[in-house]
């Protein structure tokens, strides 16, 4: 498995447009129109720092797993995510050696782009999300 560089960093955020506030009238990022991800009840935005993204996650609803996460964290640092060249290839290595997974299989991101996620306790504590390339 050959990881090919950071696509993204994600960040749990409450709500968006304030956190814009910040990043974009302040530190004067470039964020995208917030796209909503029915699937994973998350709204996101992006920014893109020298060719590494920056992506605020927005809960959609109570049961969104970003809701929980800022209910037992609070905002901040959410997940790295790695781009891959093959993804099935890379969950089928990461199973063979007993990483614990979130998402057995790929599912489609909100790039529609080909993702799954790896649980933090195999990564000392980091949420891993794999993009295909
Ligand atoms: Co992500």
């Amino acid at each position: 498995m050959e990881i090919k560089k950071i696509d993204h960093i994600g960040i749990a955020v409450k709500c968006i447009e304030d956190a814009s506030k910040f990043y974009s009238n302040i530190l004067n990022l470039k964020i995208s129109e917030p796209i909503e991800v029915k699937a994973q009840e998350v709204k996101v935005a992006f920014m893109e720092i020298g060719g590494i993204k920056l992506e605020l996650l927005e809960p959609l609803g109570e049961d969104s797993p970003v809701a929980r996460f800022l209910q037992k964290k609070g905002q901040g640092l959410h997940h790295l995510c790695f781009l891959v060249d093959d993804i099935e290839f890379a969950l089928r290595r990461l199973k063979e050696n007993n990483v614990r997974l979130v998402d057995q299989f790929p599912r489609i991101g909100a790039t529609r782009k080909r993702i799954a996620f790896l649980h933090p306790e195999s990564s000392s504590g980091v949420l891993i999300e794999l993009k295909e390339a």
